[in-house]
């Protein structure tokens, strides 16, 4: 059942391209003209036009996928979005209106923090969409309409198909809503779409390289504790990264926006410490390299992410650099967290843990 690999994580990591494109199939109009999400029935175009901001509700790795949906809704529809994790939403007041769409993330869709925001949220009126890779779940059921990821099952407690699934599901909303709403030209929808389509088989090209990974995990597995910087998306993806990795290895780490450093944690890196850095955020390249200078400078040692347009760049000012394929910005983490997760998955393998079922954790939370 784990066709031939080790573990269900590394099959699920290796099952993304498949995921991404089943997630899109039967979704994109021919001639890459548009998207297509029959499956809206509450959220009309209409609907979808009276909406003034948007609140993204999850848990853990679903949470982290709502902050990029929250980049590519208010790329795409210029619309405010917030993010809260689900078990902070209802005791924060939130303020709630028939014009807020509430989008409910959950690979289960059982998830009691995710169903009683979503609860709340009908309670005031709102348009609940949920994301969930559980057709029929609580969330599918409960919510007014629903976007599958078909990731297929995941096994693995730690989430690696259902968070890039998530994202392709938030790339197709986004730019449904554009479309439907007369925000988005037929040309940006055919450069966005096409990029889309090209993602499976860029994660298989880097995943060709996944032993590389194997050696920075290992390295990382001497270590007691790291960081994890980026700027932009790529501080999403980061905090994604570094859950990962606490969640598996047990390695303690943390993510932060590059620019925060120097506010406090700085003070943190000493000779050898290990600092992974993402970068793919060509407007950000340059203030990230000043951040990774910082960190040089007190002795840190830094393993850089990038991709093939920064690559030269990038490499000069650090001590190791992996390469992704070149993306659309705003698509990137749907490249960018695959190294990420093979680092958490050799880290994890590396110190001898029990990959598929970490300790203290369970698939699915349905306690509050
Ligand atoms: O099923 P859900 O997506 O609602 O689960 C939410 C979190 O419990 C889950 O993503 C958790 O953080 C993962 N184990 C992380 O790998």
């Amino acid at each position: 059942e784990k066709d031939g690999f080790d573990h269900f994580m590394l099959k699920e990591i290796y099952e993304q391209p498949k995921a991404y494109r089943d997630t899109m199939r039967g979704r994109i109009l021919d001639g890459l003209e548009g998207v297509k999400l029959p499956e809206l029935k509450v959220l009309t175009p209409e609907r979808l036009q009276s909406i003034r901001n948007v609140h993204i509700i999850a848990c853990g790795t679903a949470y982290h996928a709502g902050l990029v949906g929250r980049t590519l809704i208010e790329r795409a529809v210029k619309i405010p979005v917030e993010n809260d994790v689900a078990s902070e939403y209802r005791y924060r007041d939130p303020i709630i209106t028939p014009e807020t769409l509430v989008i409910v993330v959950s690979q289960s869709g059982e998830t009691a923090d995710t169903l009683a925001a979503l609860r709340e949220a009908k309670r005031c009126g709102a348009p609940v969409l949920a994301i969930t890779n559980v057709v029929g779940s609580s969330v599918a059921r409960e919510a007014d309409d629903t976007i599958v990821t078909w990731a297929g099952p995941e096994i693995a407690v730690a989430s690696t198909k259902a968070y890039t699934s998530q994202l392709i599901a938030f790339m197709l909303f986004s730019l449904y809503w554009a479309q439907v709403t007369g925000r988005a030209e037929v040309a940006d929808l055919r450069r966005e779409l096409a990029a889309m389509e090209a993602l499976p088989e860029q994660v298989e090209k880097l995943l060709e390289q996944a032993t590389e990974m194997k050696r920075v995990a290992e390295d990382m597995a001497k270590h007691d504790n790291l960081f994890f910087i980026g700027r932009g998306v790529d501080h999403a993806v980061v905090q994604e990264g570094s859950l990962k990795l606490k969640e598996i290895s047990y390695i303690h780490s943390e993510a932060y926006a590059a620019g925060e450093l120097k506010h406090g944690t700085l003070a943190l890196i000493e000779d050898n410490v290990p600092v992974i850095a993402l970068l793919t955020q060509p407007a950000l390249i340059e203030k990230m390299v000043s951040n990774i200078k910082e960190v040089k400078a007190r002795g840190g040692v830094v393993y850089a992410i990038t991709d093939e347009a920064h690559a030269e760049l990038v490499g000069k000012e650090t001590d190791g650099v992996f390469v992704i394929p070149t993306t659309l910005p705003h698509l990137s983490p749907a490249l960018s967290v695959v190294p990420l997760q093979l680092i958490a998955y050799y880290a994890s393998l590396a110190r001898g843990n029990d990959v598929d079922k970490p300790r203290n954790l369970a698939k699915s939370v349905t306690v509050e």
